[in-house]
C-alpha cells in the first residue's frame, strides 16, 4: 500500500511526537518549552488548532496556530528532517491558514528564530511579509523576525 501524508488535527496521543520535533528542530540551544504537557493542554484548548502531518501511524511534522478576535498566531510549525523538501511544509500551513480563514480570521502573525535562514525563506516564499524583529525573543538571548500575512476576505489585505 502506498501512503500519501495528509493532516488531521492532533489528539493527546502525538503531542510526545510534536514536543520532541520542537525539541530537536525549532528550540534547539534554548531549553524546552513546548513540553509534553505544555502540548497536550494546547491539543486540548479550544482556541488552538494542533495539526499533524503523517503517513499512516507516524508523525511527520505539525503546526500549531492559536487564535485570537481577528489575528491567530501561528506559534510552531516543523516537519521531520528526512520528509522535508515534499511539500508537507506547505501542506501543513496550507490547512491551517484555511481553518483560519473560515473561523474569520483576518490575518496571521507567527516570530521566526533570526537565526534559522531556511526558515525566514520558507514563511517570505509563502507570502509572509517581515514586519519587525522583536530583540531578546528567546529567552533574551536570540532575537526573533517576526511576520504577518494577510488572509483572503481581510478588508484591509491588498488586493491579489
Ligand atoms: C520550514 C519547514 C517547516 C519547511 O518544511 P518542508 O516540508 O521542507 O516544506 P515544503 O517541502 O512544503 O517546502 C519547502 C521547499 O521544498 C520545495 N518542495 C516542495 N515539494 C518538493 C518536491 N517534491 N521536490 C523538491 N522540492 C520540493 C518547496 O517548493 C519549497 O521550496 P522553497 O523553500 O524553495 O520555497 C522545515 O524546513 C522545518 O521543519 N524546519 C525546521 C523547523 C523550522 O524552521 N520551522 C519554522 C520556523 S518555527
Amino acid at each position: 500500500m502506498i501512503l500519501v501524508p495528509s493532516v488531521r488535527l492532533a489528539t493527546t496521543d502525538d503531542a510526545q511526537a510534536i514536543a520532541e520535533m520542537s525539541r530537536q528542530y525549532i528550540e534547539h540551544g534554548l531549553g524546552w518549552s513546548w513540553t509534553p504537557i505544555r502540548v497536550r493542554k494546547a491539543i486540548r484548548e479550544p482556541s488552538t488548532n494542533v495539526a499533524v502531518g503523517h503517513e499512516g501511524d507516524r508523525i511527520l511534522g505539525f503546526g500549531i496556530m492559536q487564535y485570537g478576535e481577528e489575528t491567530a498566531h501561528l506559534a510552531l510549525l516543523a516537519v521531520e528532517a528526512d520528509h522535508r523538501k515534499r511539500g508537507l511544509g506547505v501542506l501543513l500551513l496550507s490547512w491551517l491558514e484555511q481553518c483560519a480563514m473560515v473561523a474569520g480570521i483576518a490575518r496571521i502573525r507567527l516570530e521566526a528564530r533570526a537565526d534559522n535562514g531556511a526558515g525566514l525563506a520558507f514563511y517570505a516564499r509563502q507570502g509572509y511579509r517581515q514586519v519587525g524583529i522583536v530583540s531578546g525573543y528567546y529567552l533574551g538571548m536570540l532575537d526573533a523576525v517576526r511576520f504577518e500575512k494577510a488572509l483572503a476576505g481581510d478588508p484591509a489585505a491588498p488586493p491579489a
